[in-house]
């Protein structure tokens, strides 16, 4: 068992001043990297150039979100980079397994997301290859979104496999999750909670990271370091 592990999302950050809102959270235990290519998802925010910038400035390992088409191309040059963890989308290729090793071989781990609506009982086989599960709670693209519930049974089903000692994974949960959300999701059986508007429309960041993982270790057994 461990605690809970937050990883804020610079995508609610001033993009203006990176290096400052990186600091602002300090205390975080994974630095989350919203990376979109306006074709898997309607938006465009940053990429290598600015991840390896980032990885300068910070000690906090990186959490790359990729939110890309053809990650067989680019995934693997994030891991090369340094990124701790390197998170692509199920949806956005037919060959998961063979990324996923190619990102685990450039020094990575190795991360599968999933959109609400894809369900999980046809990766169950394959999260043998992955380090970390990232089930999306909002539509993938925008930070702000509402906290989807449904998608919980999903973390229930991979917390199982887990508890049982089936699998060997870290759960991850990102999209609308805030004070009010993070218990449920907790409960459900999640060990690393993203949180973009939460951390940096609050007025200290690094208190809200603090207050998070407070609320994420009362609420589950399963975080009771
Ligand atoms: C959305 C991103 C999220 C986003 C979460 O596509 O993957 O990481 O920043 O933002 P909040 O926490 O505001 O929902
Ligand atoms: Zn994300």
């Amino acid at each position: 068992m461990a605690g809970p592990l937050i990883a804020p999302s610079i995508l609610s950050a001033d993009f203006a001043r990176l290096a400052d809102e990186v600091a602002a959270v300090h205390g975080a235990d994974w630095l989350h990297v919203d990376v979109m290519d306006n074709h898997f998802v309607p938006n465009l925010t940053l990429g290598q150039p600015v991840v390896e910038a980032l990885l300068k400035v910070t000690d906090i390992p990186m959490d790359c979100h990729l939110m890309i088409e053809n990650p067989e191309r680019w995934a693997p040059p994030y891991a090369e980079a340094g990124a701790y963890n390197v998170t692509f989308h199920a949806e956005a290729t037919d060959n998961p397994v063979s990324v996923a090793r190619d990102i685990r071989a450039a020094g990575a781990r190795a991360g599968l997301s999933v959109k609400p609506g894809t369900p999980i009982d046809p990766y169950l086989e394959i999260l043998k290859e992955f380090d970390t599960l990232l089930v999306m709670s909002v539509e993938p693209g925008f930070g702000g979104q509402k906290f989807i519930p449904e998608v919980l049974s999903k973390v229930e089903t991979v917390r199982r496999l887990v508890d049982s000692g089936e699998l060997t994974i870290l759960v991850e949960i990102d999209g609308g999750i805030n004070a009010d959300t993070i218990e449920q999701a907790a409960v459900a059986g999640v060990d690393c909670f993203v949180a973009g508007s939460a951390v940096y429309n609050a007025e200290d960041p690094a208190a809200a990271v603090a207050a998070l993982r407070k609320r994420a270790a009362a609420a589950s057994k399963h975080l009771q370091a």
